[in-house]
């Protein structure tokens, strides 16, 4: 029954903004969200602990087939352990890439993604929310922001958080991830047929927030 469920997708580059305007988007609605990546983030942060390389795909299938990750109050427990600040290391956000790029690690955190919609609704951000996991979601929007932008966006956001950052080594890897996100064989990085392409780069939370707002108004 899950296709009766209504379900938003968020889908674009990385720290293009979707996560704060997913979250937000919920809200609004009360809807539940999926934050997809994290899921991503929690099976390469489980096989860089587990020793796991990161160039054998048999074994990091193997290793998200057995995954349970519990989310409690805003929290991520892996193994009963506190992984939420692990899983957003600039160590793990690059190693990301590299493991998403498995096609048995996709299949593994397929079943994850989709338990997610639930009613009264779901926001569900990431890469291929609007291509693969939901394909008939009523409202599939893509975001885009130059990748100077996303990396002012990310500078700011550590600065904020009193750690240091460089704003070009900060650009280098964010492009780095688009490439390696865009040119996998198994769920590139694209917008759906039927997704609407909102370029942030000039715009602002809430401003993003109403646009997609009034999508879905006009979508249900
Ligand atoms: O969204 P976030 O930056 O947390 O995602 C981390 C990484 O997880 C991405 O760079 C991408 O490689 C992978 N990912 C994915 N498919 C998704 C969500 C994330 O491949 N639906």
């Amino acid at each position: 029954m899950t296709d009766r469920i209504p379900v938003i997708t968020l889908d674009g580059p990385a720290a293009s903004g979707k996560g704060t305007i997913a979250e937000r988007v919920a809200q609004a609605l009360g809807f539940h969200y999926l934050d997809s990546g994290a899921l991503y983030r929690i099976a390469t942060l489980n096989a860089l602990r587990k020793g796991v390389p990161l160039d054998d795909a048999a074994a990091l299938t193997a290793a998200a087939e057995q995954l349970a990750p519990v989310f409690e109050g805003g929290r991520i427990l892996l193994e009963g352990e506190d992984v939420t600040t692990a899983i957003r290391s600039e160590g793990v956000s690059a190693a990301t890439s590299r493991v998403a790029v498995v096609p048995g690690v996709r299949a593994a955190l397929f079943a994850l993604q989709k338990n997610a919609a639930r009613h009264p609704g779901l926001v569900a951000d990431g890469r291929d929310m609007g291509t693969v996991v939901f394909p008939d979601a009523p409202l599939k929007v893509f975001m885009t922001a130059s990748a100077r932008v996303r990396a002012e966006r990310r500078y700011k956001q550590l600065i904020g958080r009193g750690e240091t950052a460089d704003l070009e080594a900060l650009t280098r890897d964010l492009e780095e991830r688009d490439r390696r996100d865009s040119q996998r064989a198994t769920a590139p990085l694209r917008p759906a047929e039927d997704a609407k392409v909102l370029d942030t780069s000039e715009m602002g939370i809430e401003e993003v927030v109403k646009k997609v707002l009034l999508w879905w108004d006009e979508a249900r």
